[in-house]
């Protein structure tokens, strides 16, 4: 049975067009969450925008809304909103680690302030027309924080907590803290996902050994590092042609929208970099690529640059067994 896999949001990475360009050419995501978007009472965020946004979606895509959020009515509002719209579960962000955010005690800054979290929840969950999933870190500066937030969420009715098992204070360095992981996972009473550096198979294979009855996993970076991991999870191997034909098909999907989208030479290229910055690392000599993308501020060139690449690279072998 194909695995549940989530795509994890990633700001100004995952956009709707990158959702849709996954799911065409590789599938394999069970669900899909976008990128958070901020509900305050005084947030000027238009329903039209959101319908919009929301409308060039592939319907065939199960997309789960993210809401950062301090504020039990902004978070009402937004999720009801997102609720007329068809979203079936909508999902709240206490794990954002920057500053901007976490000092306005949103995101993981809400962590240490576990009875601000269970205020919030008293007054968000019985008036809420969709069901409620939970993406969380382990705290804002200590793995311990989160242990009294587990008996704060058992309480409610939550779908699920997808758990990335990093202190704000870590952002996404340094490797994930999956001992801890283990630890705690059995201590709430509702579906966990994990979520944190998984970019191939074999992260999986480990994981299902050691975390007996998890839902699921999300992934995020891993979608970019290796495109195929979806297809790895769940058995479907492809020859090294036909993953190069894939991953060009892929690349060029996002490269001509991007292209086309938008306004400046500079705006493109940037955009594209901080694609090649996790694409690089797909392949073998992917460091030297990326130092010489990273150099260039011509379009002509760069896509000279990038045809070659996938014309003469060779993409990791990014085996469904090995242990990478
Ligand atoms: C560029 C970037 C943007 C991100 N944006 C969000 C976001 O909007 N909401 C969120 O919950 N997490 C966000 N994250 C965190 C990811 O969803 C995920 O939890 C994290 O990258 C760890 O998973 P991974 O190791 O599979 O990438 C972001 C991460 C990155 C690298």
């Amino acid at each position: 049975m194909a695995k549940f896999l989530q795509l994890a949001p990633m700001q100004a990475m995952t956009d709707i067009h990158f959702m849709n360009t996954y799911h065409k050419i590789f599938g394999g995501f069970t669900e899909m969450m976008a990128p958070y978007l901020m509900a305050a009472s005084n947030s000027r965020m238009k329903v039209q925008n959101l319908q919009k946004y929301f409308s060039e979606l592939n319907s065939e895509i199960t997309l789960i809304p993210q809401l950062l959020s301090n504020d039990a009515q902004g978070f009402l509002h937004y999720a009801n909103v997102l609720h007329d719209m068809g979203f079936q579960k909508v999902n709240w962000n206490l794990g954002c680690p920057f500053p901007y955010v976490t000092k306005k005690q949103r995101g993981s800054g809400l962590l240490p302030f576990p009875d601000r979290i269970e205020d919030i929840l008293e007054q968000v969950m019985p008036h809420l027309g969709s069901s409620l999933s939970i993406k969380i870190r382990l705290g804002l500066h200590h793995p311990d924080e989160i242990l009294p937030i587990i008996d704060i969420l058992n309480k409610f009715d939550i779908e699920e907590t997808i758990i990335h098992p990093r202190t704000a204070a870590q952002k996404y360095e340094g490797t994930a803290n999956k001992g801890f992981f283990k630890e705690i996972y059995p201590k709430f009473n509702m579906p966990i996902i994990y979520n944190g550096d998984i970019i191939n198979k074999a992260k999986v294979d480990e994981m299902e050994a050691d975390f007996d009855g998890i839902k699921g996993y999300m992934i995020g970076r891993g979608a970019f590092i290796n495109p195929f991991i979806t297809n790895q999870i769940n058995n479907i191997s492809h020859s090294d042609e036909e993953k190069i034909k894939l991953f060009s098909d892929f690349y060029y999907e996002l490269h001509n929208y991007y292209k086309a989208k938008t306004i400046t030479d500079h705006g493109f290229l940037g955009r594209m970099k901080d694609l090649w910055f996790y694409f690089a690392q797909s392949f073998e000599k992917g460091d030297s690529y990326l130092f010489a993308l990273k150099t260039i501020n011509e379009i002509p060139i760069f896509e000279t640059a990038v045809s070659n690449i996938l014309a003469s690279g060779k993409l990791k072998r990014t085996s469904i067994v090995s242990k990478e």
